[in-house]
């Protein structure tokens, strides 16, 4: 079994929220899916909270978080000092984020993202090792 993945959206996500735990699911990882469980208008801060406490808590190493624009959701997560958040558009950006920035969790916009491109992106973050190195050491001094 892959390890855990943590996952959560607001109601801007919820849709592409349901088809990323599918793929998790489909490539071996237990998924904590930490809601929206619903379309219903909620408040992203919540769910970047959730996901913030269930990595320092060992749940999961890393999550996946999605609101409608993705910018939401990646300020609220950012502000815990244990998440490294990155919105992503591409699956170089996806690559870079692990390789350079140590990145935990991957953001996405549900509303202004493709799906398809989202679903492919996914897998290159998970895949993606931190290069370390000079990296390593900027990535300290965030904090
Ligand atoms: C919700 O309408 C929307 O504001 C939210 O999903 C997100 O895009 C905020 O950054």
């Amino acid at each position: 079994m892959a390890d855990p993945i943590a996952i959560a959206a607001d109601h801007g996500g919820f849709e592409l929220k349901s088809l990323l735990i599918k793929d998790l699911q489909a490539a071996g990882h237990a998924v904590v899916d930490l809601g929206a469980h619903t379309a219903d208008s909620v408040d992203y801060p919540d769910f970047a909270d959730a996901l913030a406490a269930a990595l320092k808590d060992g749940r999961a190493a890393r999550g996946v978080l999605i609101c409608g624009s993705g910018i939401g959701i990646s300020i609220a997560a950012n502000r815990h000092r244990h998440i490294r958040a990155a919105l992503v558009h591409n699956e170089t950006e996806a690559r870079l984020c692990r390789q350079h920035n140590d990145a935990n969790v991957i953001v996405f916009g549900g509303r202004t993202l493709g799906s398809e491109i989202a679903r492919a992106c996914l897998p290159v973050f998970l895949s993606t090792v931190f290069e370390g190195g000079r990296h390593a050491r900027r990535v300290a001094k965030l904090g």
